[in-house]
Order: structure tokens, then sequence, then C-alpha cells
């Protein structure tokens, strides 16, 4: 087991008073597989890959345990979770430009993650780590990449970059947080593909976030279903989409096979 999530109940302070995100969610993420995380917009996607990592706005309300090798990552100072992040539980979010400084250019931002993370002792160092890591992720022509400044690479390239940067630390976990729907689709198959292939070859572990349930059917070995905050049900993709349990993934699935799948 690489993450136990407990009972995580999650609210956030608002001007309308407190707005509760997560209801009392509990699953477990084995190590090697990809757990789906599926729900329509303001489930409480983010808020549970925000959870994981810790970053929660300082004026939330939160109840629970979060497991992360037998700690519980919501009682760990930030001493501690700064080492964790990137270097234990990774991510990749929903934008790829705001992953990135506009000013700084690739090869200085990947250096400077390498640097932060304890890689490499100066910023001269890690070519060699950056290389291997686009080579994992497809990215040709990796020179010019280096050079470049976010705004001169596409979204598909952009989020490779991110993805590179990601798997260069070895996580233990990968989050991606809707890494794809920013992309045209033809770009969203290639990174979904290119996630599946990773999983297999790195023996990645990824909490895999989305609204797409064509994207749950081609990646994932377990799925989260949330509803308003509230887990419906957790189960195998294949007995998701052949045995639904509960109303609402009935009415998604149905919405879902209604579109023509
Ligand atoms: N920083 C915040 N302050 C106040 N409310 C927030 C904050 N972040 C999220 N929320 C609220 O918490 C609920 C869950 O938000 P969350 O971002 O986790 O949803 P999501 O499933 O990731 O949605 P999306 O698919 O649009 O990314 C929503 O009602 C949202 O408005
Ligand atoms: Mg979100």
């Amino acid at each position: 087991m690489i993450l136990q999530v407990k009972d995580l109940s999650v609210s956030y302070w608002s001007r309308e008073g407190y707005v509760d995100a997560l209801r009392h969610a509990s699953f477990t993420v084995f190590e090697g597989e990809i757990l789906g995380v599926v729900g329509e917009t303001g489930s409480g996607k983010s808020t549970i890959a925000y959870s994981v990592l810790n970053l929660l706005p300082f004026d939330s309300e939160r109840a629970g345990e979060i497991f992360f090798k037998n700690e519980n990552i919501l009682s760990q100072p930030e001493k501690q979770m700064q080492k964790i992040r990137g270097s234990q539980i990774g991510l990749v979010a929903q934008e790829p430009a705001s992953m990135f400084n506009p000013v700084l250019s690739i090869k200085y931002q990947f250096q400077e993650v390498l640097k932060e993370k304890g890689k490499i002792k100066n910023k001269s160092q890690g070519l060699d780590i950056i290389l291997d890591s686009f080579k994992k992720v497809k990215l040709p022509e990796p020179m010019r990449i280096l050079r470049s400044y976010p705004h001169q690479l596409s979204g598909g390239q952009l989020q490779r970059v991110a993805l590179a940067i990601a798997i260069s630390l070895k996580p233990t976990l990968l989050i991606a947080d809707e890494p794809t729907s920013a992309l045209d689709v033809t770009i969203e198959s290639q990174i979904v593909n290119l996630l599946k292939e990773l999983k297999e070859s790195l023996n990645l572990t990824v909490l895999f976030i989305t609204h797409n349930l064509d994207l749950v059917k081609v990646l994932c070995d377990r799925v989260v279903v949330l509803y308003q905050g509230r887990i419906k049900e957790v189960r195998s993709k294949d007995e998701l989409f052949s045995a639904p349990q509960d109303d609402y993934t009935k009415n998604l699935l149905k919405a879902f096979h209604d579109l023509g799948d």
C-alpha cells in the first residue's frame, strides 16, 4: 500500500462561510496501479490532490488522516513536507503553462528543480538526468526544448516536460490532476498512452484525476467515483463499467454509453 486516505473531510473558508469540499472520503492506492478519481467539476477532485500534498489553504478545515509510508501527511511539519513534495509525491497539473515561469528557460527550470530536490549540487550538472527523462517521455529535439522558453512550446510538449521533471525525481506516487484537459484530443490520447507505458516501464503508481470516463477506461486499474465531495464507490475499472452499484455511477455510465461508447 502506497497511500491510505482515511475519513478525510475538507472545508474551505469563503465569504459565505465554510464550503464543504470533501466529506468522509476513504480510499487506498496500491503500488504499481493507476487509481482514477472521476467526478464532475467541483466534486472535490483537486481537493484530494492538494490534501495529499498538504498544500491546502491554511484557513481550511480538515479532519481525517492520509497515510503515506506510515506517516500521516496532515500532521507532518512543513519542513518534512518539503522533502516529500516532488521527491516522493510528484504532481502534474491541469494547465501545463501554470507549472512554469514564463521568463526562465526550460533548462534553467529543470535544473533548478533537480538542485532544489538534491539530485545535483550545482546548476551546471544534471544534463544526463534531463536527457534521460526527455527520452522517457518521448520528447524529440531535446536540446532545442532545453533552450526554449515555455511560450515557445506547444501545450503537449510542455506537459511532456512537466511529466519529465516529475519522473526525474523518481517519486513513489505521481498525482496527475486532469493533465490532459487543456490539450486537444489527439495530444490527449498520446499523453494518456505515454502514462500507461511509463506505468509499465517505471512501475509508476499514479493517482489520475479526471472528469473523463473515456480516459478512465483506457488508463485506470481501479476507480474512485466522487460526487459532491462524497465517494460513491471504489471499484475495479472492469466492475465499474460492467456492474456499477451506485445510482449516481449508473447515471454517469448511462450518459457515457448514450454518447456512443
Ligand atoms: N481555495 C478555495 N477556497 C474556497 N473554495 C474552494 C477552494 N478550492 C476549491 N473550493 C471549492 O471546493 C469545492 C471542490 O473544489 P475542487 O477544486 O476540489 O473540485 P474539482 O473536482 O477539482 O473541480 P474541477 O473539475 O473544476 O477542477 C468546489 O465547490 C470549489 O468551489
Ligand atoms: Mg480540479
